[in-house]
């Protein structure tokens, strides 16, 4: 399916800030394969990229700055680039009459923000929200979330431990350059001429226990992030989730090793059955010995990929699992243009 101006219903206006980056254009991506209903199409960025042409759907579209353009002509936008311009700009959006969605850390947390992952809590979006955005998760919440919704519901969770391995596109396509240049610099030796600008120490060759800055508890805003945002999400707001994020040297997919101790006993076929039960998810159970997921086996997907589901041996309601989720679609573009989809649906625009 692939979307185009759709002039004869009523399909909204839609814009998208940031429209360059990573998350921007996979959304620009997902747009065109989902046939998402536009009757408007505006692409935005920064003063560096206006003028830019970019091809949605077979037509042409010129990027406008930011500062140049008018949200009164927009009923929906998109917003990823980055929370400072969240910040500014959001406002000025919801003010002319736009729901915004967005990407960034910057609304996240408010009270008049519903934080949505559509396959979780899409009936938050059944009203228009009181602040006029809608606050897309950190990329790896929402797989994360999609997973304990499920978990939570047939057993009840007593706490969750998660480790995250999160690739360079994180960070857009700065971070995946970052680590090509990196990776060229490690192979051509000591002597190479590299100074990392993102990732301290440098990425290739390595992983790095710390994405964002650190808190005065000693864990790091993305993991703050993870705990926040997993309850926010659940609606469980003393749910017990502890997590090490780590930035490694993958370009793109998230991958997460989570530790679920339960309040009843698991059996693991039905943990199995429960978890290949929900939707948007793939289980890779033990077809072969190399059947688990992993970034480059998985690559741009729209499925939430799950392996190497172990039982533990000293305690029944307790287990292991492996996730890997494409953090560019599932974690941001993907996720934004659902709750689209949902409002559209809901006609809640
Ligand atoms: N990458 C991920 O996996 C991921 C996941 C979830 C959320 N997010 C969030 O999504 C946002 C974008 O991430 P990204 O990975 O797409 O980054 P990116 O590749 O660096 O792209 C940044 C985009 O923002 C635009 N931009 C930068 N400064 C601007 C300004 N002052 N005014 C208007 N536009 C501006 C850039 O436009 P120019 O081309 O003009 O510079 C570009 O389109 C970030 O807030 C990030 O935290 C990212």
């Amino acid at each position: 399916m692939s979307s185009a101006p759709d002039r004869t219903a009523a399909a909204p206006r839609v814009a998208i800030v940031g429209a360059t980056g990573a998350v921007g254009t996979t959304m620009i991506e997902i747009i065109e394969e989902r046939g998402l209903r536009y009757s408007e199409l505006h692409l935005v960025a920064s003063s560096r990229s206006a003028g830019r042409k970019l091809t949605v759907a077979g037509r042409e579209y010129e990027v406008q700055a930011i500062e140049e353009f008018d949200f009164g002509q927009a009923d929906v936008v998109f917003f990823s680039a980055g929370t400072t311009v969240s910040e500014k700009w959001v406002p000025v959006a919801t003010a002319a009459g736009a729901v915004v969605i967005d990407n960034t850390i910057a609304f996240r947390m408010d009270p008049d923000t519903p934080l949505v992952v559509p396959q979780v809590n899409a009936h938050e979006l059944d009203r228009r929200p009181k602040s006029g955005v809608i606050a897309n998760p950190n990329c790896s919440t929402i797989p994360l979330a999609r997973l304990l919704r499920g978990i939570e519901d047939r057993w009840g969770i007593r706490n969750a431990v998660v480790s995250t391995y999160q690739a360079a596109s994180g960070l857009g396509y700065s971070g995946v350059e970052e680590l090509q240049e990196s990776t060229r610099a490690s192979l051509q030796g000591p002597d190479a001429d590299f100074e990392p600008q993102h990732f301290k120490p440098a990425l290739a060759f390595n992983v790095i226990p710390k994405i964002d800055r650190f808190l005065d508890s000693g864990f790091t805003l993305e993991e703050e992030k993870m705990l926040q945002e997993t309850r926010k999400i659940l609606g469980l707001p003393h749910l017990d989730v502890t997590t090490t994020c780590v930035r490694v040297p993958v370009a793109n997919c998230h991958s997460e090793s989570v530790y679920v101790e339960c309040q009843s006993p698991v059996d693991r076929a039905e943990l199995v059955e429960v978890l290949a039960a929900l939707p948007e998810v793939k289980v890779h159970d033990r077809e072969t010995v190399t059947a688990f997921p992993t970034p480059a086996v998985v690559g741009s997907s729209d499925l939430v990929h799950v392996g190497r589901i172990r039982a533990t041996q000293n305690n029944p309601r307790a287990f292991w699992l492996w996730l890997v989720a494409d953090n560019l679609r599932i974690g941001a573009a993907l996720n934004a243009v659902q709750i689209a989809e949902e409002l559209i649906e809901r006609d809640t625009l």
